[in-house]
Parts: C-alpha cells; structure tokens; sequence
C-alpha cells in the first residue's frame, strides 16, 4: 500500500515557471539574445546552473566559470524579487485541497525539488507546515533525473520507496521516481510525462480515493 507522497514544487503546487522566466529572459536580454516561452519548457525541473548552460547556448556564448556563477547570482536575485513578494494566492488548483486530505488521511508527505528557494516559497505560500520531510536544491547534490532527491525524502519519512508516490510535470522528475524505485504520477500533458504510472492536467483531478484506485492493481 502507499503510505507517502512526495511533491515536486514548481509546476506542481505552485506556478513559479513565470518568474524562472521572466528572470532568465531579463537575463538573455542584457546578454544581447532572445529567449522564448517554449525555450523556458527546457529549463522546467533542470538546475539553475545547468539552465545557465541551456539559456547561453541558445545565445550561442559559452563565458568563463566564475562569469557564468555571477550570472546565474544575477538571474537568482531577480528570481528571489518574485518569490518573495508570492502569497496562497499562487498556489495551484487543487494543490492544497489534495495536501488537507492526504494529511487528513494519514499519509506522510515530503518535498521534493531541485530549487534553492523551496523553503522561501513554502514559507510565502504557507504550504510549509504540510511537510513532513523537505529535501531541495540545499540538501542533494545530483540532479533529476538522479533519484538522490526522492530518495532523501523517503529516508526521512522512513518509508520504503516502493510504498512512494511522486508528483512530477517534468520529465526529468518521473524518470528520477522511476529509478528510486518508486511510483509515479505526472501533473501536465500525457505528451512529455508517458512514463508517469498515470497523467492528470492538475492536482485538481486527485484524491486520496483516486490515487488508491490507480495503483491498486499493481
Ligand atoms: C526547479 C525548477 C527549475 C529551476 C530549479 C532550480 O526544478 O523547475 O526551473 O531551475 O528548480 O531552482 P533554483 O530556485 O534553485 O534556481
Ligand atoms: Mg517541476
């Protein structure tokens, strides 16, 4: 039976992909090229310097490591401008209905994710105290698709990870579950997250009974 679930943060509870955006687009935009909306689907779930990376082969300029570790301070101070001012407003639909019930039910819940700011960003939206267990960007050292992260939590639930659950809109995320050995469900479209045990477009779709029904005949 599953007795946790594990979240992936941007994209999943929270809509954090616009400020990523704005940031690394400001960014491109003082570097002299442009970045697009579609150009920032392959930053989603990737860590901030290997977006770095992404972001300036896209402009086609490779600089030097201590440039490109000021640059992407540059683009995190502007980030942090955004999440600091986010509120429970930002939350997406269905995130903190599904959050109350799975406490409610009695399943244990823990963070997964690959950003820095995880904890600003649950503290602004007061989604921190769901958490029985939060591993992010501060704690791991390999990055999705490594299953480190997931594997962390489920050692501080102290849950077998085949008792786990994710919550992923990236790719990178659901293979990383894959490989910790654990379930998956991918929150977006079916097109990018067909390894995902099971696609809903939102967390507005899921709920305890749901999340039963899915896996119980595996
Ligand atoms: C998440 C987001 C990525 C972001 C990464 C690192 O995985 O989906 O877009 O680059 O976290 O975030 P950070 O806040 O540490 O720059
Ligand atoms: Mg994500």
């Amino acid at each position: 039976p599953i007795r946790a679930c594990l979240f992936d943060l941007d994209g999943v509870l929270v809509d954090t992909a616009k400020y990523h955006y704005l940031a690394w687009k400001r960014l491109a935009g003082e570097l002299g090229f442009e970045f697009t909306e579609q150009d920032n689907e392959r930053l989603k779930g990737v860590s901030r310097m290997a977006s770095l990376d992404i972001l300036l082969s896209i402009g086609g300029i490779s600089p030097d490591d201590d440039t490109r570790l000021a640059l992407a301070e540059k683009k995190n101070g502007w980030y942090v401008d955004y999440i600091t001012r986010m509120d429970e407003s930002e939350i997406l639909p269905g995130a903190l209905d599904f959050l109350k019930e799975l406490k409610a039910g009695g399943m244990l819940v823990a963070l997964g994710s690959a950003s820095k700011n995880a904890m600003t960003i649950l503290n602004n939206t007061k989604l921190a105290p769901y958490f029985d267990a939060i591993v992010d960007g501060t704690k791991t050292v390999s990055a999705k698709p490594d299953p480190e992260v997931f594997l962390l939590g489920a050692q501080e639930l102290g849950v077998d990870p085949a008792a786990c659950v994710v919550f992923e809109d990236a790719e990178a995320g659901i293979e990383a579950a894959i490989r910790a050995g654990m379930r998956s469900i991918g929150v977006g479209s079916p097109a990018t997250l067909g390894r995902a045990g099971a696609v809903v477009s939102s967390l507005r779709e899921m709920s305890l009974r749901r999340l039963e029904k899915i896996f119980s005949s595996r």
